[in-house]
Order: structure tokens, then sequence, then C-alpha cells
């Protein structure tokens, strides 16, 4: 019988999942009162530094550890996982178009240029992020956890341990 591992290396990542999904949740309460910046304001502040920060190490795990022992076994170009990358990097854009509407409504929440900055790439980023943490969860973290080996494993918590690191 083949050994048991002691973590699945998909584990941290849906984890990260559930906590992404309720920030989500606090983003569209935000997005649909930015007419009320008293009420809103700790909660947005809030998720300017998730997002400029902490969600980074989760893309940095799949990108630099989980997807490069994934690719061992699938191409990347034309499959799931070029297609996560591309994600990736549309969130990233619509994330440095939100982080400068929201330096501009933190000191001017009556600029309703930052605010729509605001609203549509936070839409965005919602409607992006929702459906791309269910592909990953029902269909790519599956794939990962049935062609992996157990040194591959191994590998992919050591390097997201480096890049917990990196990220301090
Ligand atoms: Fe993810």
């Amino acid at each position: 019988m083949r050994p048991q591992v002691v973590q699945r290396s998909t584990k941290p990542l849906s984890d990260d999942h559930q906590m992404v999904l309720k920030k989500l949740d606090d983003f569209e309460e935000v997005i649909n009162n930015l007419d009320k910046p008293d009420t809103i304001m700790p909660t947005l502040k809030e998720l300017g530094t998730f997002f400029k920060g902490e969600i980074w190490i989760h893309f940095a795990k799949e990108e630099d550890a989980l997807f490069v022992e994934m690719a061992k076994f699938m191409p990347i170009e034309g499959g799931p996982i070029g297609v996560m990358l591309l994600e990736h990097e549309e969130l990233r854009k619509a994330n440095d178009e939100f982080q400068k509407g929201l330096e501009v409504y933190v000191r001017n929440p009556d600029d309703a240029k930052a605010a729509a900055l605001i609203r549509q790439n936070g839409m965005n980023i919602i409607q992006m992020l929702r459906p791309h943490i269910d592909k990953e969860d029902n269909i790519l973290y599956m794939m990962a956890e049935m062609h992996l080996d157990d040194t591959q494993t191994k590998n992919i918590l050591k390097v997201y341990e480096e890049i917990e690191k990196r990220f301090q």
C-alpha cells in the first residue's frame, strides 16, 4: 500500500480559498455601499491590505510550487494550468486598478472616479475569483491529488515554507 503522506499539498490552498470567499462577500457589501464611506471604510481598508499582500502568497504558492510540480504530468499551455495563470494575470491587473481607486477614495470618498474604479474592478475581481476558486477546488486540485507522488508533495510543501518566508 502507498504510504500516507502527512498532508495533502492542496489542503492549505483550499483553506485559503474559504477565507478568500469570505473576503469577496465583504467586498460585495463594500461595493454596494460606497456612498456610505463612514460605514465601509474599515472593511475597505482591510480588503485593500488583503488584496495588496496576503492573497499574493496564495498565488505564489500555486504558481511557484503546485503548478511547477503539476507541469511534470500535464502541459501548461492549452490546459487548465494555462487558464489559471491567465486568470491570475487578469486578477493582478484588476487589483492594480482597484488599489489606485482605493488610494484616492480613502482621502476623498466624494471622488466619483475613485469610487467607479473601486466598483468596476471590485466587481471584476469578485466575478473572476468565485468561478476561478471553484475550478481550482473541484477540478485542478483534484487532478493534483490524483497524480502527485509523495516526493512531489514534499517538494511543494517545502516551497510553500520558502514562499511564506519570502513574504514576511
Ligand atoms: Fe487559488
